[in-house]
């Protein structure tokens, strides 16, 4: 689906996946405000996603510096609050000013067994408590090859829409990540990752409305690095990056937030 020409703010996530403890969280959130500037933020929301251990840090960092790089967290649960041991709450997250929640990552659905249902439910429960889910969906390299990749993520994407009222959807976050491009340096071609982007904003068109597919932010995740981010971006449906790998990096990844500026 072309470009519906809404005015979607670009969205580059570092998702950190379990690596920094709170301590070096500290220092990579420290690190990219000084290499950031108010012409970056006023151009891209930034958010970083550390494990759970390092959000009580980043947050008192991010409050006591007025930094405006967002708070995200890497999951949560569905419910509130009861006997679910391991577990940590949306509105726990809310608490912490926690603002975008990735919800469905790959890594959870494969190694911890994470269903369209339990991702349905944990982007509503991120609703109710006033947080935005940045839902990921993507098909493996035997899916792809099968020719299953439109089939896999209309699946994904159907089951997270029909949970959610318009005007969530519309703040709603999308991240297309192809399960083979995710840490393995093998980046979805431009054209590719365009064609699913466009693929998911026509969704939300079909089901929603078309003002929710102007304004639903759809980002690409897998192997995005600083030398293939702004072929990227300059796809007219793909609105953001998740990145993983080379966000631990804070000039990396600030470099990766100034994809405009080559250097
Ligand atoms: P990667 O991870 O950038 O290391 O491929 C992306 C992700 O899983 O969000």
């Amino acid at each position: 689906m072309a470009d519906t020409g809404g005015s979607r703010k670009p969205l580059i996530s570092g998702n950190w996946k379990m690596n920094h403890n709170h301590l070096e969280a500290i220092q990579v959130v420290q690190k990219l405000s000084y290499a950031l500037d108010k012409a970056d933020y006023d151009a891209s929301d930034v958010s970083v996603h550390p494990p759970f251990t390092g959000l009580r840090s980043i947050q008192t960092v991010l409050d006591a510096d007025r930094i405006p790089i967002l708070l995200g967290a890497q999951n949560c649960h569905w419910e509130d609050k009861g006997a679910f041991t391991g577990e940590v709450s949306a509105p726990m997250l809310a608490k912490l000013n926690v603002s975008l929640v990735i919800v469905g990552h790959s890594e959870r659905r494969q190694l911890f067994g994470e269903t369209d249902d339990m991702v349905s439910k944990k982007a509503q429960a991120v609703f109710a408590h006033g947080m935005t889910p940045i839902v990921c969906v993507g098909e493996t390299l035997e899916e792809r090859e099968a020719g299953g990749t439109d089939d896999k993520v209309r699946g994904q994407v159907t089951a997270a829409l029909s949970g959610l009222s318009p005007d969530q959807v519309s703040r709603l976050v999308f991240a297309y990540e192809p399960i083979w491009a995710i840490g393995t340096g093998r980046t979805a071609s431009a054209a590719d990752a365009q064609a699913i982007c466009g693929l998911i904003r026509g969704l939300v068109g079909d089901h929603v409305s078309a003002e929710a597919a102007g304004a639903v932010r759809v980002q690409y995740g897998g192997s995005v690095k600083p030398t293939n981010i702004a072929e990227l971006m300059d796809q007219p449906d793909i609105d953001g990056a998740l990145v993983g790998g080379a966000s631990l990096d804070p000039d990396e990844f600030a470099r990766m937030v100034r994809w405009r500026t080559p250097t």
